[in-house]
């Protein structure tokens, strides 16, 4: 019994991993091990001999179990200790320059307009994507029978998405214009702000993508006029473009919420393939713009007889598409990875207007 007891402590103790522990346990204490075979002999003992032998053999078992277990403990702490002192890593030494991902040219752009217009003194608002009919149309002078509803191709929720206190139902909004009215009601006049943010229509080709980004712009005060319009855009063009002579034709157009209204096109060249802005005789249109319509004014709280003002509407990814020779608008949004490493910005570049 005590050889039994020696050999097997003995051979736990030196087992050098847990494979080689398992070995040792089923040798031992196995349903075939020695320790079982020994339990066998006890029947053919005489009783005396049987009463002797058998507690002593259940205490070796358990003794070896016991140990088993103990050694198997300690080659775990091991095996973590050699695995913690392996994979150990210092977090405080200075990392390589290699920029994994890119700013994508929508979220460069929207900082760069929010910069620019917050130098002139613009703040920025955001609003709901999923907004109740009232707020994209009705309070933009948009009423229920207006073609421009329809030509906004709409994206409607469906009806169980249910409607608003009032009764409103919801859409995806198609422009930026609604956070117009919620600006107003949340902060009233005097007001300046910009609110960029995504919107949805029902389009898809090479310069149309379901969604885009727009960036709307509201001023109010007592005297603001048409010719406050045309400074701040020119200023906005000709810092965003980084072009030092920007030509900007205001051509008369016609949209529910302003009155009267202009669409602003920029001059450009496309000569050679390559577009030149500021140059050459051809006009791009790139924004919808004009005197905030009284019934629009009304519709945020605002009073139409002590309060005036000018608003705008831009295409985002469209000035981007400008400002960095992007072709394609759909690409904007395949999150294919050779395209953000091409179009891309570093994490570290800085929106124009703060590098210069
Ligand atoms: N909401 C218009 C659109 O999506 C753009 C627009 C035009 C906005 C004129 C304005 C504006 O604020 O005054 O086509």
């Amino acid at each position: 019994m005590d050889d039994l007891r020696d050999k097997w402590l003995t051979a736990i103790l030196d087992a050098g991993d847990e494979a080689a522990l398992e070995d040792v346990r089923v040798a031992a204490v196995g349903k075939k091990g020695e320790v079982a075979l020994k339990m066998r002999e006890l029947g053919r003992m005489t009783p005396e001999e049987r009463q002797q032998a058998g507690p002593r053999l259940n205490a070796l078992k358990d003794e070896i179990n016991a140990a088993l277990s103990a050694r198997k403990a300690s080659l775990e702490d091991a095996a973590l200790e050699a695995r913690l002192a392996d994979e150990w890593l210092d977090v405080t030494l200075p990392t390589r320059a290699r920029h994994a991902g890119t700013i994508h040219p929508v979220s460069q752009v929207t900082e760069e307009v929010t910069a620019i217009f917050a130098d002139m003194g613009f703040g920025v608002a955001e609003g709901p994507q999923i907004e109740t009919d009232w707020y994209v149309f009705d309070a933009l002078n948009i009423p229920g029978h207006h073609p421009a509803r329809a030509e906004m191709d709409t994206f409607y929720m469906g009806r169980d998405a249910g409607a608003d206190e009032n009764g409103n139902p919801f859409v995806l909004r198609t422009h930026t214009s609604p956070v117009q009215i919620r600006s107003m009601e949340a902060q009233g006049a005097p007001l300046r702000v910009i609110c960029p943010g995504r919107v949805y229509r029902a389009d898809y080709d090479q310069t149309h993508t379901p969604m885009f980004h727009q960036v709307e712009g509201l001023a109010l005060d007592r005297d603001i006029t048409m010719a406050n319009l045309k400074w701040c855009l020119e200023e906005f063009c000709r810092a965003f473009f980084e072009v030092e002579s920007i030509d900007l034709r205001f051509r008369a157009s016609h949209f529910p919420f302003t009155e009267p209204s202009a669409e602003v096109d920029i001059r450009c060249s496309w000569e050679g393939g390559t577009l030149k802005l500021g140059q050459g005789d051809d006009w791009l249109e790139i924004l919808g713009s004009g005197m905030v319509h009284p019934k629009v004014l009304q519709a945020g709280g605002v009073d139409p007889d002590e309060w005036q003002g000018f608003a705008f509407g831009m295409g985002i990814d469209r000035i981007a598409m400008l400002k960095y020779g992007i072709p394609d608008l759909r690409a904007f949004f395949d999150a294919d990875l050779r395209w953000l490493r091409h179009y891309g910005f570093s994490p570290l570049a800085a929106p124009t207007r703060h590098a210069g």
